[in-house]
């Protein structure tokens, strides 16, 4: 127990779990945005896909399980450390540090809070269903439907896009740093880990605001 009190109050110990639990949520939202993108393959394959999810029983409750409390830590770890960070700078950023900065770097706890903020609607909307009267009016196996009637209105459609360009953004510089929190980098592997991020970030953004913008445009219907 003091062992594990120790590893946390280290800001490299707590880095590291940052960092794993960074690249967990990462792989959710992949393997999420390959099962979504079935909806352009029509409702069959889009809804015995979800309906396969949902036979797992007792195995998706330990994956959801996992899922929330990577997520819990993730933000809380990070909250922290930015706390930590904030106390112990004693004047504005220095100019060398502000320099090296991105603009993805510079903004990972506003894109945080927006990604917090539409996972706590995101799931109002389709799991617990309580978000949203046209969804709700959908049968609960009718996945495919349910996204067709969420997505028709505008302004949830261009807030799910404007989540997406925030998710695309974190993951941009989340996924290249979390490689250099668990301490690998080496020239080699850095060719890799640094486009890395970027590359999955943008995929997510287009993956991610395709499925809305085929309904608004009625590609989907
Ligand atoms: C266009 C974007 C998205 C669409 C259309 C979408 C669609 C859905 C749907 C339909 C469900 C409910 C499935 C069911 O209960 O049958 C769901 C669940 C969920 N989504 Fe998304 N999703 C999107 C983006 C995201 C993103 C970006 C995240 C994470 C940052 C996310 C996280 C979750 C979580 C945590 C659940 C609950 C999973 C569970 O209950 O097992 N989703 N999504």
């Amino acid at each position: 127990m003091a062992l594990c009190d120790r590893f946390l109050k280290n800001g490299v110990g707590a880095k590291a779990i940052v960092a794993v639990t960074g690249l967990m949520l990462s792989g959710f939202v992949v393997s999420h945005l390959t099962g979504n993108l079935l909806v352009f393959a029509g409702p069959e394959a889009l809804n015995k896909y979800a309906a396969g999810l949902k036979s797992l029983g007792g195995l998706l409750w330990i994956a959801r399980g996992g899922l929330l409390l990577a997520f819990i830590t993730h933000l809380g770890l990070a909250a922290k450390l930015n706390l930590q960070n904030k106390a112990a700078r004693p004047s504005k950023y220095q100019f060398a540090a502000t320099m090296k900065a991105t603009f993805a770097s510079r903004t990972m706890v506003h894109t945080g809070l927006l990604i917090l903020t539409f996972v706590l609607f995101h799931l109002a909307h389709y799991t617990f269903r309580v978000a949203c009267a046209e969804v709700n009016a959908v049968p609960a196996e009718d996945v495919y439907g349910m996204m067709v009637a969420g997505f028709s209105s505008v302004g949830v459609s261009f807030f799910y896009i404007l989540a997406m360009a925030a998710l695309g953004l974190h993951l941009s510089h989340g996924i290249s740093s979390a490689f250099q929190s668990l301490g690998l980098y080496n020239p080699n592997l850095n060719r890799l880990t640094r486009p890395l991020g970027p590359a999955v970030g943008l995929l997510v953004f287009l993956g991610f605001s395709s499925i809305p913008l085929a309904v608004l445009s009625g590609c989907i219907k």
